[in-house]
């Protein structure tokens, strides 16, 4: 064992993403220490990428309880509903102290604007900047939470390892990226929130550090975890050769757009009452049927009808990306596909975001309250971070209370060595199974030739890795893992699972799975 440098604060928080920004800024505002730590920066997030906006019934004629309506019914009859009560009731305060906090969020004179994104009843989705609302919070939240004295934020750090011993987590094991040292960070509550997992994939909306760290690390500690056969594919993707998947936001077919396939017909009034604003699921495979059926890469979202100045205003990123790969909005056709965006399942946790692990929080996209059932309700996940982030420092202030007599040592295992294996390639090859093998549509011969793949791998779970990037990919193993597994136990379809040998909703399976080692 090696002898480790160690650090130690009341809240030890992982991630800096709207979760983990507004979980120190809570924790801080509370009087408690905290230490932040990020894998890469604090710009790099999802939360940075969110687009549409953030939904709270702040409307005139909007109420909580139709807020609760449309997550229920995109939730497809897995949503906790407990957990949404207190989403839809406790968001609008929290997104009113992010307005206080200065975050600035589109206005028509004092009013603030709402729009509308699928599966919604209302227009209940504020926006920042147009398109660029995530990015708007996350200027908020890293301004403000760098102010304050009892936070600090170290980036570049990649958490190895939870500390945990008789299921209490006394910390993490981490490295810097940049020094490469080890070293022990405890802290009196840890908090994962650690972002998505849409990097698993081949097609994603999500950036290069969405790797699921924060599931693989509270499963391997002992964690359960829940509903991991539910991930949310975005309709709308761009598909351009040499371009991202670069997100198109729903905000777009709130305003009016279109969807057309390649034959140039529009199709979603045939799939939905709710036509282009139908739940995300159904137009996600609408899109796949529309492309089998045409034998095309993607089918289009068409803006044209649309008042070219009012578009370029409401939507100035997508305007600006866009025209990077020469394509005007107002005048041609997007190439769009479905792509990996959100995660539903995660680290279970209770309606405080207590892990089944003493001590042990998590909030945000990694975490599962079951809050969005099979299907998440467009713009309900950067409210699901504020909302839940909050209540951990609410609940932890009992925790706090209760002293931890017991200081246990831990000291770095040794391992087999690391087999000469290309870490590079094994990650294109995950990504390229989970894309064609547990994507949007499943059955079970294909799912078992993923879990063939994952069984010649697990192997590694027990070797000594050295550098960072193969730590990552095991874990994105891991995790990969455990979606295949579930998505082979669910014999039903439901909300982001579907299954073609398995194509009903089954009243059989209104029920959870839960995973644990
Ligand atoms: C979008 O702008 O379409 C994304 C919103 C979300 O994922 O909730």
């Amino acid at each position: 064992s090696r002898e480790l440098p160690q650090q130690e604060a009341e809240y030890l928080i992982i991630g800096g993403g709207i979760a983990g920004l507004f979980t120190a800024w809570a924790a801080a505002k509370a009087g408690a220490s905290v230490t932040l730590l990020t894998k890469r920066t604090v710009a790099e997030s999802n939360t940075d990428r969110a687009q549409g906006g953030i939904a709270a019934a702040l409307g005139q004629h909007d109420s909580p309880g139709l807020h609760m309506q449309d997550t229920l019914v995109a939730g497809a009859g897995l949503c906790d509903e407990d957990a949404v009560r207190i989403l839809v009731n406790e968001g609008p305060e929290r997104v009113k102290e992010l307005i206080d906090m200065g975050a600035s969020f589109d206005r028509t004179g004092d009013d603030l604007c709402f729009t509308r994104e699928g599966c919604h009843s209302q227009d209940r989705i504020l926006h920042a900047q147009g398109d660029a609302t995530g990015a708007e919070i996350l200027r908020t939240l890293s301004q403000n939470v760098t102010a304050l004295a009892s936070v600090e934020i170290l980036e570049n750090q990649y958490v190895v390892d939870l500390l945990v011993k008789n299921n209490i987590c006394y910390g993490v094991l981490a490295v810097d990226q940049v020094s490469g040292q080890f070293r022990i960070f405890r802290g009196r509550v840890v908090v994962l929130a650690t972002g998505g997992s849409g990097r698993l994939y081949n097609y994603t909306t999500n950036p290069e550090v969405a790797t699921a760290d924060g599931i693989a690390l509270a499963y391997r500690a002992g964690a359960e975890v829940m509903d991991m056969e539910f991930i949310q594919f975005h309709p709308t993707s761009l598909v351009l050769p040499g371009a991202p998947r670069f997100l198109i936001s729903e905000a777009v077919r709130g305003e009016g757009a279109l969807l057309r396939n390649a034959r140039g017909e529009r199709f979603m009034p045939q799939y939905h009452g709710m036509a282009e604003l139908a739940p995300r699921d159904i137009v996600s495979r609408a899109i796949l049927s529309e492309m089998a059926k045409t034998g095309a890469e993607s089918v289009f979202l068409d803006l044209t009808h649309l008042d070219p100045d009012k578009i370029k205003e409401r939507f100035p990123t997508i305007t600006l990306t866009c025209a990077k790969y020469g394509l005007d909005i107002t005048k041609d056709l997007i190439p769009v596909a479905p792509a990996a965006h959100y995660m539903m399942g995660g680290i279970k946790t209770d309606l405080w975001g207590e892990t089944s692990i003493q001590r042990l929080f998590a909030c945000g996209e990694t975490s599962c309250t079951a809050v969005h059932g099979a299907n998440r309700l467009a713009s309900n996940s950067l409210l699901d971070g504020l909302v839940w982030g909050g209540r951990i420092v609410q609940r932890a202030a009992y925790v706090l209370e209760n002293r931890l007599h017991d200081k246990p040592e831990f000291h770095c295992d040794h391992l087999r060595p690391t087999p000469d294996i290309d870490f590079y390639e094994l990650r294109k090859k995950l990504q390229q199974i989970m894309g064609e093998k547990v994507g949007p549509l499943r059955t079970a011969q294909r799912l078992a030739e993923a879990l063939a793949f994952f069984d010649r791998w697990s192997y590694l779970q027990n070797h000594e890795v050295k550098e960072t990037y193969q730590m990552e990919v095991r874990n994105m193993l891991e995790v990969g893992e455990l979606i295949t597994e579930a998505a082979m136990m669910r014999t039903e379809s439901r909300g982001g699972h579907f299954r073609l040998d398995y194509p009903e909703t089954a009243e059989r399976w209104r029920k959870h799975i839960i995973l644990k080692r």
